[in-house]
């Protein structure tokens, strides 16, 4: 006999643009029974992103568009969504800014991960800035996305000690750790 399967799960979508250590962590979570979402697609902006690989891997269905039109684009992108049936979206190192009117057309079903402590240090280089400015704890942040960047509201964040002997690369190595805990909790409470 089949299996009794639980509560459908929220089809989402990961967007990626590099390597995508979040989007395996969330595939992963995805997996388990207690995981709100199943992640049924990979957006990437770009074609040599080592994340791409975990399509393959996981058998989920992927699709690159470097965005250069894009208002075409990001049209192609929708239609995709709908007819996928994606009704969630996380970005996980997604380095595009999405326009006002995709973001309406998820409006407030867009999540993102910041390494830092949000509203702190928006953008680029968060590791570098905390570095440079001493700062004794970093973080990350889980954020709704809203055509502001990196200030939506927060969903859930994660305080990180900063030693005297981190750099750039220790802090940021360090933060993705906690990343990876801080991303499926933030889902679990969207959906609770
Ligand atoms: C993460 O630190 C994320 O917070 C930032 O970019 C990095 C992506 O790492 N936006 P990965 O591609 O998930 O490994």
């Amino acid at each position: 006999m089949a299996k009794l399967i639980g509560p459908k799960k929220v089809k989402t979508a990961v967007f990626i643009s590099g390597t995508g250590s979040n989007l395996k962590n969330l595939i992963k979570f995805s997996k388990i029974k207690s995981s709100p979402v199943s992640i049924d697609l990979i957006f990437s902006n770009n074609s040599k992103a080592k994340g791409l690989n975990f399509s393959g891997q996981f058998n989920i269905k992927k699709y690159v568009s470097n965005l250069k039109n894009s208002k075409l684009a990001e049209t192609k992108i929708l239609d995709l969504l709908k007819k996928e049936n994606i009704k969630f979206i996380c970005l996980a190192g997604f380095m595009k800014i999405l326009s006002k009117s995709f973001i309406k057309n998820f409006n407030g079903k867009i999540i993102n991960i910041h390494p830092s402590l949000l509203p702190k240090y928006k953008g680029l280089n968060t590791h570098t800035k905390a570095i440079q400015n001493k700062d004794k704890i970093t973080g990350c942040t889980v954020h709704f996305v809203t055509a502001k960047l990196d200030s939506g509201k927060i969903i859930l964040q994660k305080k990180i000690k900063i030693f005297k002997k981190d750099t750039p690369a220790t802090l940021a190595k360090k933060v993705l750790k906690r990343e990876h805990k801080l991303y499926p909790a933030a889902i679990k409470k969207v959906f609770n």
